[in-house]
Parts: structure tokens; sequence; C-alpha cells
């Protein structure tokens, strides 16, 4: 959720840092800070805010040096302000660390530690690493060993990057369920728990695993496991382009990410369904028919807007394979004892590949042997890397907080493997298939259209700026769909907003309709029409405002609601992805007119990797 960056070579390492740092400021953002070894101790620079006010201090300060480590930070223990800022050191400076994650039993390493004399400045679990660490060190062991006698004691997740003021050669980076990578570069070398902070420098990347420690020099880079036996790993060379980080003349990441949409939904369609073909190539994912008998359970599990393209993929699959599936949120499942064992498959989606709890039910899946699919954006991610058979849906960095892209590459790789699945059980004909594909080849230049014409969602959010509460409903897919434009309307717009299946709103929530209560009616499932039509009717006599979503053509709605955004005909299937374009961009454009921070939402980090 926070993120680090670390710099070792010839260059002076504070811009350096700064820049990771900038790109990293979308992980986590209620403070920044540096430290620098100047070659004789550390220096060290924290600033409460966004990342211009750690600025601002090294431009009145400035630290030279070519080895630090910098953070950004999204607060778990202790609120936002300069002493909790990372990094965290040592009383005398001797060991400095930036820290992603969350030490479990920090509490009593600090109690212990204070009865030695001990002075604690900060309210933070990371602070207590540096001095385990100085602890260690100062009895005599040297710096490495230092850390893995402090890696024995503590407990929790954590990416850690490491200075020591008597070792102005080595920087030393520790992985244990967050995500850290180690960048190579030509006399000198990185750092980073994501791969944007680095990507202007070097390509190439180790990923480390669980419970390995880099020793980091200018020239040189070892890496150890527990036991301290040096672990040979391969180069990952990153593929996507560096523009693909930045805003390309946008003014927000949410929106140029929005605009990617066509782009990356042909890609995966294209990648899976040659234009040759009539079957889906899942090449290295073990869905064969062979496989399939052995499954008699399918879960989906995922968390946020992962879990709404989860729900959409159970939908589907209960739908054209007429296979029973069960949907949860992780942070649920983990904790439910769920039914798992070598004939059940769990299939997880997460755009980040890191989040906590999505890996965690994974992790619990495998121990008890049931079969794990992963669809994932990041590469090399854990989730990834733990699971048996992965469907990278290769949407390039989502930046923006909020998912957007992720989420119709989610849906369109889930759309893929429950056509795959039906073709394989024998419930798809090939001919059933060839008209889906036609309606997936032809699905990225109907999301085109839609964005051309997001003058309507600009209008209509400024129509409806000052609502307070909104209401998004719909049934079926479309119900589906309102769960994600309800929580993007949330998150970026801090708008209380619900989503409710259309036909339970009787059942208490329209006691809540009043005069001018926003409800977004989605109701681009054809069959389901007039009874959505029915709910919306009961809202209206009630004083709402409604704004329809709906298929074009469809003048069902003249008279009954005030204002509809039409989107392009579809297979059923295939309309939730278009159905969702119009709330991401009503969400967009509210947030824009009421001045909220789009991309970086209050309270909000991109990759959740606490419980
Ligand atoms: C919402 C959002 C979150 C994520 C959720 C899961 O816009 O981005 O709800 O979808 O935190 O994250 P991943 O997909 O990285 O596992």
């Amino acid at each position: 959720m926070c993120g680090i960056v670390g710099y070792i070579g010839r260059q002076q390492a504070p811009p350096i840092l700064m820049e990771g740092l900038s790109k990293l400021e979308y992980r986590g953002y209620d403070s920044a800070g540096i430290a620098v070894h100047d070659g004789h101790k550390i220096n060290m620079l924290k600033a409460e805010g966004k990342l211009k006010n750690l600025a601002a201090k090294l431009s009145e300060n400035p630290v030279e040096g070519c080895v630090g480590i910098g953070h950004t930070r999204w607060a778990t223990h202790g609120a936002p302000s300069d002493v909790n800022s990372h990094p965290h050191t040592s009383e005398d400076m001797t060991i400095a660390v930036v820290h992603n994650g969350i030490i479990e039993n920090y509490l009593s390493i600090k109690e212990e530690l204070s009865a030695k004399g001990y002075r604690f400045v900060s309210e933070t679990d990371t602070e207590t690493v540096a001095h385990l660490i100085d602890f260690y060190y100062k009895a005599g062991n040297d710096f490495f060993d230092s850390v893995f006698m402090a890696l024995d004691r503590i407990e929790g997740a954590y990416a850690l990057g490491i200075l020591c003021k008597d070792y102005p050669d080595t920087l030393i980076a520790v992985r244990k369920n967050c995500p850290l990578v180690v960048g190579i570069g030509e006399g000198e070398n990185f750092i980073a728990s994501d791969i944007p902070a680095i990507l202007h420098h070097t390509r190439d990347v180790y990923f480390l695993d669980d419970n390995e420690i880099a020793v980091i020099k200018t020239d040189d880079i070892k890496i150890f496991d527990r036991e301290k036996n040096t672990v040979e790993r391969e180069v990952f060379n990153v593929k996507w382009d560096i523009d693909a980080a930045e805003k390309g003349g946008y003014e927000h990441f949410m929106i140029k990410e929005i605009n990617e949409q066509p782009k990356i939904v042909q890609d995966v369609v294209s990648r899976r369904i040659p234009e040759s073909s009539d079957t889906i190539d899942l090449e290295g994912i073990n869905l064969r028919k062979e496989d399939l008998e052995k499954i008699n359970r399918i879960y989906v599990v995922a968390c946020g807007t992962a879990y709404h393209a989860g729900l959409i993929g159970k939908h589907l699959i209960e739908k054209v394979a007429r296979i029973p599936v069960v949907a949860d949120v992780a942070s649920e499942f983990r904790y439910k004892d769920p039914i798992l064992d070598e004939h059940t498959l769990l299939i997880v989606v997460s755009q980040s590949g890191e989040t906590a709890d999505t890996l965690e039910a994974l992790r619990i899946a495998k121990r008890n042997n049931a079969r794990v699919l992963a669809v994932v954006n990041a590469v090399g991610s854990s989730i990834a890397r733990e699971a048996d058979d992965v469907f990278y849906i290769l949407a390039g960095p989502e930046i923006s907080v909020a998912s957007t892209k992720a989420f119709s590459a989610q849906v369109v790789a889930l759309e893929l493997i429950a056509f795959h699945i039906a073709m394989e059980v024998g419930k798809m004909t090939k001919e059933e298939f060839a008209e889906i594909k036609e309606e997936l080849y032809a699905l990225p230049a109907k999301i085109s259209t839609i964005l051309q014409k997001d003058k309507i969602e600009k209008l209509l959010a400024e129509k409806y700026l000052q609502s307070k509460n909104v209401f998004f409903i719909g049934r079926g897919l479309d119900y589906l769909i309102s769960m994600e434009g309800s929580l993007k309307l949330k998150e970026i717009a801090y708008l209380h907003s619900e989503a409710y299946a259309a036909g339970e709103l009787k059942h208490g929530p329209i006691a809540m309709i009043e005069d001018s209560t926003l409800v977004i009616a989605l109701a681009t499932q054809e069959e389901l029409f007039e009874k959505t039509l029915s709910n919306i009717k009961e809202v209206k006599a009630r004083g709402a405002k409604v704004i329809a979503i709906a298929l074009e053509g469809n003048d069902g709605f003249k008279g009954e609601v005030d204002d509809v955004i039409y989107i392009p005909r579809a297979n059923k299937m295939i309309t939730p992805i278009l159905a969702n374009i119009p709330a991401q961009l009503f969400a967009y454009y509210v947030a824009y007119g009421l001045g909220t921070d789009i991309d970086q939402p209050r309270n909000l980090a991109k990759s959740v990797t606490v419980e």
C-alpha cells in the first residue's frame, strides 16, 4: 500500500529517489521521506502530506550521497505526520529502514527494547525493526547477520529497504508477503515495491520471493534465503512501455485508463481468439475436458472491483456451462472454513496480484490441494507466481487508484474462461461460439462509440452534482454493474451511493427515496426490461430523479425517466462491459465537478497488501 524505492550507484541518489517516489505516490500518499548515505553518515528528510512537501524540504536542505532509500506512506500504525513517516532509524542513525506491510508483534518487541533503554519516537511498527537491527548490530554482529537476527524475531508482512551507517556500499532488501523487486543497472542497482518507480532506469529486474534477502552493491546483487544459501534468480525483462505509466496528455490517469479500454479489450480477445480460430486458446491453463471432469466445485474470490468482475464470471459460468459457482469476497472467504479439496477450482481475480486477502484465499486453497487459476494484471506478482495457472490480462500498469481498465479486461477474461468451459463440457456449440466471437471482435469499436460521446455523462454529472444520495439499481447482470458503478462513485466522488437489485428495493430501501434522490437505473438486459421499468416507476412516484442506462433504440423509457444514456446493442453476456463505461464516466465527471483528488482519493491506496 505504501511505496518503496532504493538506489545504490555512482549518481546522486536524492533525485532518483524523488523521481521514483513520484511514480509510487499513487500507492499511498499521506507522507513521504528519504534517507541518504553520504559516505560517512545517514541523512534523512521526511514530510507529512504530498510529495511536493518533501521536495520543498529537500530544496531548502539538500542532502547528498549515492546510496539511499525512499518511501511514500499510507498510514496503518499512527496518524500521518512527519515523525511517523518513513524512513525510521535507530536513535543514533546507525540503521535506517523503509517498510511496507505490518509487523504484527511489534508491541512486545517494543516493550522488550524499551526495557533495555531504547527510546521510541514514533507510533509506528516500523521503528521497532530499525531498533531491533541496531540492537543486534551493537551486540557485535555484522550488518547482514543483524538483519537476519531481526527477521527471526519479527512476524507479519514486510518489504524492507535497510541502510547501515558503517556500510556505505550496501543496501539490504527483504521481502515477506509484500512485493519487492531489485532493478539491475550498469554500475548501479535499485529496489522498488512497484516497477514504474525504476522503469526510467532499467527494464531488468529480479522478483524477490517471500523470505528472501538481497544484498545490493553498486556492481553486485546477491540473493539469499533464510538459511543464508545464495539463490539463483532469472532476470525478468519488463516489456511494457514507459508511456504506459505516464498520463500522456490526459488530465488524470483515470480518464486515460478509461480511454485505453478499447485497445485493452481488443488485445485480450485477439490474444486468445486468433482470427482464424473457432475456439478459445487458453494455452498453459489446465481447463481441458479431462481437468474439468475432476472438478466438482468452483469458487470465484476477489476484493472490490475485481470481486464485481468475479460476480459476472460466476453468473456466466453458471449460465453457459451450467456448473454451480460460489463467489465471495476474499476477506470473508478466508475465515469461513470453505469446503476445499483436490476437486475444487478456485478462480482468484486481482489487478495488482498482491491483495493480501486474495493471496491468503489462494494459499488456503493450495494448502487444501485445490487448483488455483488466477486472473491477474501484474506480471510476476505474488498471486501470479503462486497460482497453478494464470490468465494474464496484460492491461499495462493501472495507476489510478479507482480500477477501470483492469475491470473490463477481467470481465473479458472471465467471459473467455466461461465460454471455454462451456465448450469443453459440451454446453456450447462451435456455431454458438462463432456468434460470440463476432460480438467480442466488435466490442472495442462499441466501447469507443460510448467514449466518443462522453459529453452526455459530463452534462449529467454537472446536472446532478449536488446529489447527496444515489441508488444504482438493476436486475441480473445489470445489478452486478450497478454494484461496480456505485463503488466508483463512492470512492472517487465521496458520494453516498448504494447498489440494489431493482426488485429488492421495495423490501426496505425504497423508504430512503425522497424528492430528488438520484437513481441510476441500468436496464440493458432486454428480457428484464419491463420488470426494471416497473421499479423505475416506483421510485419516480416517490420523487426520485432517474437516469437510465439503456440499449440504443429502446424508447420504452419515454416520459418515465429524467435522462437516458444509450449504449450500443450487443450480445447480452457481453453487454455488461458496455453498460459499465457510462457509469465509469459519470463517476469521473462527478468527481471532477466536485474537485476531488481523482487519481488518489482520500483514505485509499492502490494495492491493499494488509488485511
Ligand atoms: C476499486 C478498486 C479496489 C480493488 C481491490 C482489489 O476501484 O480498485 O476495489 O479492485 O482493492 O484489488 P486487486 O484487483 O489489486 O486485487
